[in-house]
């Protein structure tokens, strides 16, 4: 039933639907494309380790702050920060623009992923040697038009789910999908583990090398924390603003977190030992995915269609984080600019495909385009996941801790007094102290200002 909402906006059905939507959200290529290749470029272990304390210290502490804000609100996240205090309406707007660029070359990834399913349809896997799956990949990426058309595709994927509406678009898919994932990334996780040398990358992914810990490392799995649980632009914000008054957040807020986590470790597990089995590069970078798992598919009975079937799967947990992030884009012009939904979406997604473009041919044409040592994609995905992202949550934190109050948001997490809260203490001193400055000192040590200051 809507509340005070205008009549574009819905709300979820049960709990369940809501905590398999928002895992929806968190799952998705972050965990099992982008969490193994980060891993694998930032020295495994030591970068696994420094995820899972960040995990810890803000993931749990940002996700309890964004659903609280967007329920106490029942706002998309400028309305939700205006109506908190109309001062910060620009953390939200920060938000829309960090989803933007996300969903930019989320929808490249996307059609990758769309190629590889239709690869896997026609056969391409059915290898003797491996090495071929890297040209397979290569020659794929470095076409101008192909990718283009698949990116495409991904995204009128996305536009159409999105004009579905909330509960009846989200809520549906995630609840037979989702499991589904899970039980594949399980028997993906298996086969590779009894690769012959596969323990190598077990070690590779579970034994952190300390000396491997730097700035670059940390500021790595800072982003990787803030992108793999859609924390710092508002979607949990968004989500949370569908939520109704008598659902318990503090519940959510841990096992939204431990599903992810669980999905991204199995994805390692899974794609780690079978680089090292294969002898491929742990730091491949963003086609790590695509070149390993089709070598572990051409070692298993039956891999042709545990290949279609992986890729179809992945496809659906990308489609429902990319929903999110179309979600919180459409939901500011829904609820700002008093837009349809149809338009919105539609004006959106043909935006952001444009801005796509530039992502895919960075890859072949583009390639030559280089800043930072890094091409078009891993940029605007620096920029957002790693900068953005961020920072949204650490103004969020001092937002919630210093502006809003953490009597307020107590109050809203605890649904005025009427659920206990036995973390208290450890989430206000995180949401006061210890998570900004953390995001904070990340960011100095990792841009090295202090040095340039200090005339290091
Ligand atoms: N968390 C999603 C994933 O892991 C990506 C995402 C980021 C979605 C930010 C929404 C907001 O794939």
């Amino acid at each position: 039933m809507d509340q005070n909402n205008g009549q574009n906006r819905g709300q979820w059905n049960s709990k369940l639907g809501f905590v398999l939507a928002a895992s929806g959200s968190a799952v998705g290529l972050g965990n099992i494309w982008r969490f193994p290749f980060m891993a694998g470029a930032n020295g495994g272990g030591a970068f696994v380790l420094v995820y899972f304390i960040l995990l810890v210290i803000i993931g749990f502490t940002l996700m309890l702050g964004e659903l609280s804000i967007g329920r106490a609100t029942q706002l998309s996240p400028i309305g939700a920060y205006r109506k908190l205090k109309a001062k910060y309406a620009w953390i939200g707007a920060l938000g829309v623009v960090a989803g933007f660029l996300i969903l930019s070359f989320y929808s490249v990834i996307g059609g990758w992923v769309i190629r590889y399913l239709v690869k896997g349809i026609s056969g391409d896997f059915n290898v003797a040697d491996g090495s071929v799956l890297g040209d397979l990949f290569v020659n794929f990426i470095t076409n101008p038009l192909e990718p283009l058309v698949y990116h495409g595709i991904f995204m009128v994927l996305t536009l159409l789910i999105v004009i579905g509406g909330v509960s009846k678009g989200i809520e549906r898919y995630s609840k037979i999908l989702m499991p589904m994932l899970f039980v594949m990334m399980v028997l993906l996780m298996f086969r590779s583990l009894t690769l012959p040398g596969a323990m190598e990358g077990v070690k590779f992914l579970l034994v952190p090398d300390f000396s491997k810990i730097n700035a670059q490392v940390v500021l790595a799995a800072l982003g990787q924390v803030f992108f793999s649980l859609s924390l710092g632009m508002g979607t949990m914000i968004t989500y949370g603003s569908y939520l109704r008054k008598d659902e318990n957040l503090i519940s959510s807020s841990i096992e939204i977190p431990l599903i992810d986590t669980a999905i991204a470790f199995i994805a390692g597990l899974a794609i780690l030992p079978a680089v090292f089995a294969f002898g491929f590069d742990p730091e491949g970078g963003p086609g790590l995915l695509f070149i390993t798992l089709p070598a572990v598919f051409s070692q298993m009975p039956l891999g042709s269609i545990f290949a279609i079937l992986f890729f179809l799967l992945v496809l659906f947990a990308a489609l429902t984080s990319s929903i999110s992030l179309l979600e919180v884009v459409v939901s500011y012009t829904v609820d700002e600019w008093k837009w349809s939904r149809k338009l919105s979406t539609i004006v959106l997604a043909g935006a952001i495909f444009l801005l796509g473009i530039p992502s895919s041919l960075g890859q072949g044409v583009w390639s030559h385009i280089r800043l930072f040592g890094r091409d078009i994609l891993d940029n605007v995905d620096f920029l957002a996941s790693n900068i953005l992202l961020p920072f949204g949550g650490m103004m969020m934190c001092i937002f919630i801790g210093w502006v809003w109050g953490v009597d307020k948001a107590l109050n809203e997490v605890t649904n005025g007094g009427k659920i206990s809260f036995p973390l208290k203490t450890f989430w206000v001193v995180m949401i006061k102290y210890v998570a900004p400055l953390a995001i904070f000192i990340v960011f100095v040590q990792a841009t090295g200002i202090l040095d340039l200051i200090l005339g290091n």
